[in-house]
């Protein structure tokens, strides 16, 4: 089931012209190839996990062994949860925990903040002798989930009645072999599922972490891997010009470089919305960089944005339309949805009723869909839009990896690394420092003493 990559209107009279993008090709060829040849050398670990049947096969046993609990509480945060949740979005009832007939699977809940309302929120739901705790974090160090993890853990101990019966109820994924949650579980006979130690969070979703939970919820992983693995190999075996993922990279690059500095991700289905929310993080953390490969200082990035059609034509569209010309649009359509709803003969004669007559919800969906993406290109602003055929496992599998292939191709245009994360791990060192964990001194001091002399206003 292949997705169809339209990129009909991401040109215009100005630059970037098509011929930019032809000129690229010599450029792609090298992206193209060195992608290959990270792979060779285990660097690309992410294009390994659509083809490692042996991890789909254990991580589908031990999903079996926890099918009869009635609710699944995900702790995790950033590239350990929001793989999952866009899965969960797309694939499953749009109100899925609310079902109280139908529902095969158990009710999904993802804590990715350390909001305590939120947190306390899914204590107050559940009862731990029916809940399964899935802790994710590669590092097995990060606070918000270790934190997290430290009052499921204190709760379930306390309902259960000791240690041995909350164990029953935990599984770690993180880190094959380093960091303190592999040796916890070492310790505590935890079970566990390795995160491969050359698949970085945001592109874990075919890994463990966004396949454990997805299992549990019943949904079809060999299926996402199929798909995964049909679009690694059109990303990475087609001749460029033909790889939607090189193309994509190339026409942000363009853009970019011509000052459109904001990718909108606007899928047109509720159900992908969570996708653009983790192609936003895909984007940001891997794209947005201080150095290039060689050291030197380009304070580079595309900005992600995420939007919702048709909500969001009244809301951003606005801006979209008359604002600044520094965007490149990229819409998801489904062109046959689960569902449709007619709409009924309207009892009333006015214009304003009667017109939808013979019509459906969907219809009008798909009408502002294109009516947007038109007024948009009317206007001056490139788009692209990627029409999936149905959403299904294979479906999503593809355009996921898809996006992370056009991310590390994009990568390698901007000449940065894309699977690093600087910025985040010294947020990360801060944070500890001022909790007060040993070995973080320095950094608590320093971020003390730049806020020791805050300008506050009061009002
Ligand atoms: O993509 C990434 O690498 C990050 O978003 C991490 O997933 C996030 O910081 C959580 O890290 P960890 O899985 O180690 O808890």
């Amino acid at each position: 089931m292949n997705l169809k990559f339209d990129y009909t209107h991401a040109f215009f009279k100005g630059q970037p012209t098509k011929k930019n993008l032809t000129e690229l090709t010599g450029e792609l060829q090298r992206v193209q190839n060195s992608m290959r040849m990270m792979r060779e050398i285990d660097e690309l670990g992410f294009a390994d996990l659509p083809g490692n049947e042996a991890m789909a096969r254990e991580v589908a046993k031990l999903a079996k062994r926890y099918k009869d609990f009635d609710d699944v509480v995900v702790l995790g945060i950033g590239g350990s949860a929001l793989g999952f949740i866009a899965l969960k979005d797309a694939l499953l009832h749009p109100f899925h925990n609310l079902l109280t007939e139908g529902r095969v699977a158990p009710r999904f809940h993802v804590l990715d903040n350390i909001d305590p309302e939120l947190v306390g929120g899914v204590l107050n739901l559940i009862d731990p002798a029916k809940t399964l705790v899935c802790v994710i974090t590669k590092s097995g160090s990060t606070a918000e989930t270790v934190g997290q993890f430290l009052i499921f853990h204190d709760y379930f101990v306390a309902k259960l009645g000791g240690k041995a019966e909350a164990n029953k109820r935990f599984v770690f994924i993180t880190d094959p072999d380093k960091g303190p949650l592999r040796a916890l579980a070492n310790e505590e006979g935890i079970a566990t599922l390795p995160v491969p130690a050359n698949v970085g969070g945001r592109f874990s979703v075919f890994c463990p972490v966004g396949l454990f939970p997805a299992a549990l919820a019943g949904i079809k992983i060999n299926a996402l891997l199929k798909g995964a693995g049909e679009a690694l190999t059109t990303g990475l075996d087609a001749p460029v010009l033909k790889s939607p993922s090189l193309v994509g990279a190339a026409l942000h690059y363009l853009h970019y470089q011509q000052g459109r500095r904001i990718a909108v991700m606007m899928p047109y289905a509720n159900s992908l919305f969570r996708t653009a929310d983790w192609f936003r993080q895909l984007w940001a953390e891997s794209l947005g960089k201080a150095n290039d490969v060689a050291g030197k200082p380009v304070h580079i990035g595309p900005t992600p944005l995420a939007a919702l059609g048709a909500t969001d034509q009244h809301s951003q569209v606005q801006l979209f339309a008359e604002g600044p010309d520094d965007k490149l649009y990229t819409f998801l359509r489904v062109e046959k949805m689960r569902r449709d709803l007619p709409y009924p003969k309207s009892p009333w004669k006015q214009d304003a009723f009667t017109y939808f007559k013979g019509r459906s919800m969907r219809k009008l969906l798909d009408a502002e869909a294109e009516a947007t993406r038109y007024a948009l290109t009317e206007a001056g602003r490139p788009c692209v839009t990627v029409f999936m055929p149905r959403l299904n496992e294979e479906t999503i599998g593809r355009l996921l990896m898809h996006l992370e292939l056009q991310t590390a191709a994009a990568g390698l245009l901007f000449n940065i690394n894309a699977f690093d994360q600087p910025g985040v791990e010294a947020g990360k060192r801060y944070a500890f420092g001022l909790m007060g964990r040993p070995g973080y001194e320095k950094e608590a001091a320093r971020v003390n003493k730049a806020t020791a002399k805050p300008f506050v206003l009061e009002g």
